[in-house]
């Protein structure tokens, strides 16, 4: 791979141990990939914030980075963690997590990252169409690739750090435009109803996407961008695409129709099909210890939309229902939408990811959600927690009053 005088330079130890262990990673995920060269990004999204997922392990590392005085060059932002910055103790969050959860999140501010704890960064600080940028965060990437047309590899926790020390990414995957082409064509003949069926439609439809193939949807009707935002969050659970394409919609396919995909792949989605996969992922439960909504973080328009279904009605007071929002929204929001949610009894969290947060020691054993991902990675991550789904309506309508 060719490397500039400076790149060789952090190789090789000038600019400190831990740059030229950072770089190094970029170098040889590069080297697999192909890649013959790395570029320069002004702009990355970290995950690994929790301390349930991070784990000690990570904790140390990024203390021994403090430690030498490593500063991001990006502009960093952070994913959320386990628990909120403030109010983690009326949660219930253990004392032990949330010392060692206090600890990450000072590690990353010593490192100069914004402290945004959101999945959404691109709804405070969007990029710019073509740019080039390092976002961990599955969901994250598949907004900012399909919806905005900015450019993203699928990054982990490590090479997403690793990029914002450096501000270098492996020039390969989906920088190149001749990647993002659509390879696969969803024809969908029906419109999803709600934001959890574009989400569970993600989740049907990711698992059918081979590695590297970017799907493309057609629809009767144009998905809005909550849609897009809940579709790209599924597809990126259960596949890993990191981007997708909608027809007459998304920017790299806006002027795109059917009979321009020549030779690409079709598969037809029937309403049929989809209910079918519906209802056999659908469960009931009577009284779940935790609605959560918010994953992805909650948009400000989708929070006017809540605060209008719920104003005058009270969460039963058998279950909890938690609206998983960051900090950039909240403050944007006014006192006429954060109000009805909270005269119903409703929590507005920032900061925390229902998935990675200790649910299980919070005594939560059972969780709605609306959200594709929660539900596929809320039982994965938390052994013991029964994840259901429902859409915002059923939900108001069956768990307030
Ligand atoms: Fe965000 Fe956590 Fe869901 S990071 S996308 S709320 S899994």
């Amino acid at each position: 791979m060719y490397l500039n005088r400076e790149e060789q330079d952090i190789l090789e130890g000038k600019k400190g141990e831990i740059k030229a262990k950072a770089l190094k990673l970029l170098v040889e995920i590069g080297k697999q990939n192909g890649a013959e060269e790395l570029v320069d990004i002004q702009r990355s999204h970290i995950s690994g914030v929790s301390y349930k997922t991070a784990g000690d392990p990570y904790l140390q590392l990024l203390e021994d980075m403090t430690e030498a005085g490593i500063h991001v060059s990006t502009h960093a932002t952070v994913n959320p963690a386990g628990m909120p910055r403030k109010g983690w103790e009326q949660l219930g969050i253990p004392k032990k997590f949330a010392r060692k959860q206090r600890r990450i999140i000072n590690a990353y501010k010593k490192l100069n990252c914004e402290m945004i704890f959101s999945c959404t960064p691109y709804s405070i600080y969007p990029p710019r169409k073509g740019e080039i940028v390092a976002f961990a965060e599955s969901s994250a990437v598949a907004y900012v690739n399909s919806v905005i047309g900015a450019k993203s590899n699928r990054h982990g926790s490590l090479d997403a750090l690793s990029a914002s020390i450096t501000g270098k990414v492996p020039k390969m995957g989906l920088l190149f435009e001749e990647n993002r082409k659509p390879s696969v064509l969803f024809k969908v003949n029906f419109s999803p109803s709600s934001q959890m069926e574009f989400s569970l439609l993600g989740l049907y439809v990711g698992k059918k996407v081979e590695k590297g193939k970017n799907p493309a949807f057609s629809f009767p009707s144009s998905p809005h961008t909550g849609d897009l935002k809940a579709l790209g969050g599924g597809l990126a659970t259960s596949g890993s695409v990191a981007l997708f394409h909608v027809l007459g919609v998304t920017p790299e396919v806006k002027n795109t129709q059917i009979n321009d995909l020549i030779g690409v792949e079709t598969i037809n989605v029937t309403k049929k099909a989809f209910r079918q996969f519906i209802d056999e992922k659908k469960a009931q439960i009577e009284n779940p210890d935790l609605i959560a909504l918010g994953c992805p973080h909650i948009s400000l328009k989708r929070l006017k939309k809540i605060a209008r279904k719920i104003e005058g009605r009270k969460v039963l007071e058998s279950t909890k229902m938690w609206l998983f929002v960051s900090e950039g929204v909240i403050q944007k929001a006014q006192q006429e939408v954060l109000e009805p949610i909270k005269k119903a009894g409703a929590q507005i969290i920032n900061d925390m990811c229902p998935v990675v947060a200790p649910l299980k020691q919070i005594g939560i054993e059972s969780v709605v959600t609306d959200s594709g991902k929660a539900f596929s990675y809320i039982p994965r991550l938390s052994s013991g927690v029964e994840a259901y789904f429902a859409p915002l309506d059923e939900i108001v309508k069956r768990w307030t009053k």
